[in-house]
Order: structure tokens, then sequence, then C-alpha cells
């Protein structure tokens, strides 16, 4: 079967989403976008540019108004994909804990969302495509033809991100990070504007107990039980 399909990857943050679809894109040959990414660039240039105040709250309205001089764009070098906000890879930047911070407030502000699901849109225009976020399958690609709804223990998830910003050389607790993961699922599955949330149609994966291996054998499996049928 040659014709392409759109393959949505939501869940909660940390559990193995971007690791598994990265890897199931360059498997069968599809573009990978990381729609998480986009949230974190739009919320680094408010982080930048003064529009998160000091109190960590979002000036929205300062923050919309910008929307039309902020460029997101992605990039594949020699190191992988690497996000780009107006022209600067920002891909590094766009990881720590203080963007992880800010990110959930940002991604709730009704235009935002608009603007970034209108882009990924354009993106998955042509089918082909692995998108990974929180409302993929619910909001952004409503007719996907694969869908995977992804979720670990938030202890597990804590552990696996806090591994991972440390092998960075990041000075993070365990603690901190296990309360920015609870932190932004509360808010991203309460917010008005497409709250996460699983698709009715979507293939729910616990991988608390599984491997990255394991995980990527597990979605292999399912995009050739779909493609093939
Ligand atoms: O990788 P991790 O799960 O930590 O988060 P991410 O996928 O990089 O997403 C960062 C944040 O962006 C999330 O906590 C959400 O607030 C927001 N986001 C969203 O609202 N919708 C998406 N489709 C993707 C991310
Ligand atoms: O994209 P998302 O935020 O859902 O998660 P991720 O960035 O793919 O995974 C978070 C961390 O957990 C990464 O460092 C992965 O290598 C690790 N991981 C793991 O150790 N075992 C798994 N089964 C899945 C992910």
């Amino acid at each position: 079967n040659s014709d392409k399909i759109i393959i949505a990857i939501d869940g909660y943050s940390s559990s193995g989403k971007s690791t598994m679809a990265r890897k199931l894109a360059k498997t069968i040959g599809y573009r990978y976008i990381d729609s998480g990414a986009m949230y974190r660039a739009v919320t680094l240039y408010a982080m930048r540019h003064g529009i998160i105040r000091p109190d960590g709250s979002v000036d929205a309205e300062s923050l919309v108004d910008s929307l039309p001089s902020i460029n997101i764009d992605f990039r594949v070098d020699d190191n992988g994909q690497q996000t780009m906000l107006n022209g600067e890879i920002v891909e590094n930047e766009i990881r720590t804990l203080e963007v992880s911070n800010h990110v959930s407030p940002v991604a709730a502000i009704p235009a935002v969302r608009h603007s970034l699901v209108r882009m990924q849109r354009e993106m998955g225009h042509t089918k082909g495509i692995v998108m990974d976020g929180r409302d993929i399958g619910t909001v952004v690609f409503p007719d996907a033809e694969m869908k995977v709804f992804c979720n670990a223990t938030p202890e597990r998830r804590a552990e696996r991100r806090f591994k991972e910003l440390t092998a960075k050389g990041t000075s993070v607790t365990y603690e901190d990070v296990l309360a920015n993961v609870m932190e932004r699922d509360h808010i991203d599955m309460t917010r008005e504007e497409s709250p996460l949330r699983c698709a009715e149609d979507a293939v729910a994966l616990d991988n608390s107990a599984m491997s990255i291996d394991e995980q990527n054998d597990w979605l292999l499996n399912l995009y050739n039980s779909i493609t093939t049928k």
C-alpha cells in the first residue's frame, strides 16, 4: 500500500511520544514534526521579549500581538531536526526546565493555538507525516488514519526526563522535574481550548514498563497492521 497516511501521537508530558514518533518516521520514510517544540519556541520568544511577567503569568495580549512576528520552522541537519525561531536554531534553548515551566500557560491561549494549528495542518497537507503533541488526533488531524495516546506513571516520566536533563549537564532536581510534569499535565488537561484527552479512535499505550526498543516495535507493528488492512 503506497498511500501515505497521517500518524498522530498524543499523550502526557515525557511519556516517550517524540522518541517513538521520530523513530517510526525514520523507519517508514515519513516527515516527523514535534508540535510541542512549536509551543516551546513561542514560549522562548515570550520569555525573551518580557511577555512573561515576573510572577510567571503571561501577557496574553502582547503575545497575541506578536504572533505575526514569530516565525517557526524546522531544519534537518547532521544533528537531526532543529527547531528554528525567526531563523535562529533554538533546539537546546527550548528544552530547558525554565521553558517547560512557562509553556503550558502560553499553550492555553486560544489565538496561540489557532496560529500553530494552522501551521501544523499546512505541514501535513501532503500526508506522510508523524506528528506528536497533545491535540493532534483530536483537533489538528481528527481524520488521521493512525492515532496513539501515550502514558506512563508520573514518577516514571519524571525519572526519564530527569535523566535526560542531567545527561545534558543541566542541574535540576528530580522533585522539580516531577512537579513540572504534574503541573503541565494539570494545565494541559483542564484548559478550555483543545485540552489534552485521548481521541475516541486512538490506541492507548502505557509504556511504564517498556524499553525504548519495545515501544518502537509496538508502534511499528501498529503501523503495519493499519496499513496492510
Ligand atoms: O516533551 P514534553 O512532553 O515534555 O512536552 P512537549 O511535547 O514539548 O510540549 C510542551 C508543552 O506544549 C505541553 O506541556 C503543552 O502545554 C504544549 N503543547 C500543546 O498544548 N499542544 C501540543 N500539540 C503540543 C504541546
Ligand atoms: O516526547 P515526550 O515528551 O512524550 O517524551 P520523550 O522525549 O520521547 O521521552 C522522554 C525521555 O524518556 C527520553 O529521554 C527518552 O529517551 C526516555 N524514554 C525511556 O527511557 N523509555 C521509554 N520507554 C520511553 C522514553
